[in-house]
């Protein structure tokens, strides 16, 4: 479904992900690991767009990014960054977003529902998220994040800052969508508790893979 080629991103001559090759199936669910500052978060902007290699291509199905109208590629791949990016109005403002984005009628009874997945079914509509705690921000960004389904998921530490239970839930419903089809990249801690949920565990080191280890 994906693939990267021979995929490199320099900046200043400092090489950041050096002569990449992946290829990610329908339904995958990858774990990413490796220190601080190996790459990791820059590989997922490559993936989702939002810079461009500076050597290499990207595929999707086949088809190379440049390709590919970058509107429909970042809503085939949706990208939940490593800080919660909600924009300071209400929580209903903010799941209202992605219909905004599409053109399309807010589908409320689908954002009450996950706005219950994730925990906050407390929450009113017209709670501004500035009140919210870290946590709960967060997982407004996961809810917001699946008012639509993607077909490529990518988590950038998403439950850091989520307590065990929260947590839990949430790769629950993650986990679930990917028995749905949704290929799953999650940079996570390598002893995650939900490792053994994954397929696949990539460690990435100085901007290479080091190790590509079948889980599952
Ligand atoms: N646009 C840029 N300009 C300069 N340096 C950059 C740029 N983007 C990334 N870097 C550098 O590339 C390295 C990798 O960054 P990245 O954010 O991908 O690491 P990471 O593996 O996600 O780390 P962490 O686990 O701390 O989040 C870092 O040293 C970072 O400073
Ligand atoms: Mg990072």
């Amino acid at each position: 479904m994906l693939k990267l080629e021979n995929i490199s991103y320099k900046v200043d001559n400092r090489v950041i992900i050096n002569d990449l090759n992946l290829k990610i199936e329908k339904g995958d669910t990858i774990a990413i690991i490796g220190p601080s500052g190996s790459g990791k978060s820059t590989l997922l902007r490559l993936i989702s767009n939002l810079i461009s290699p500076t050597q290499g291509e990207l595929y999707l199905n086949g088809k190379a990014y440049n390709q590919i109208n970058p509107e429909r590629l970042r809503m085939d791949i949706s990208y939940l960054l490593q800080e919660s990016d909600l924009f300071d109005r209400t929580i209903g403002e903010n799941l209202a977003f992605p219909s905004i984005a599409r053109g399309d009628k807010f589908d409320r009874k689908k954002a009450k529902s996950l706005l219950k997945a994730v925990g906050l079914g407390h929450y009113h509509f017209n709670t501004r998220v500035e009140r919210l705690s870290g946590g709960e921000r967060q997982r407004i960004t996961i809810a917001r994040q699946l008012m639509y389904t993607p077909k490529m998921l990518l988590l950038d530490e998403a439950t850091s800052a989520l307590d065990t239970e929260n947590s839990e839930n949430i790769e629950r419903i993650i986990f679930k969508l990917a028995e749905e089809g949704i290929s799953v990249l999650w940079i996570t801690h390598s002893n995650n508790q939900s490792m053994r949920h994954f397929k696949k565990r990539i460690r990435l080191v100085d901007g290479k893979i080091e190790k590509e280890e079948h889980l599952r």
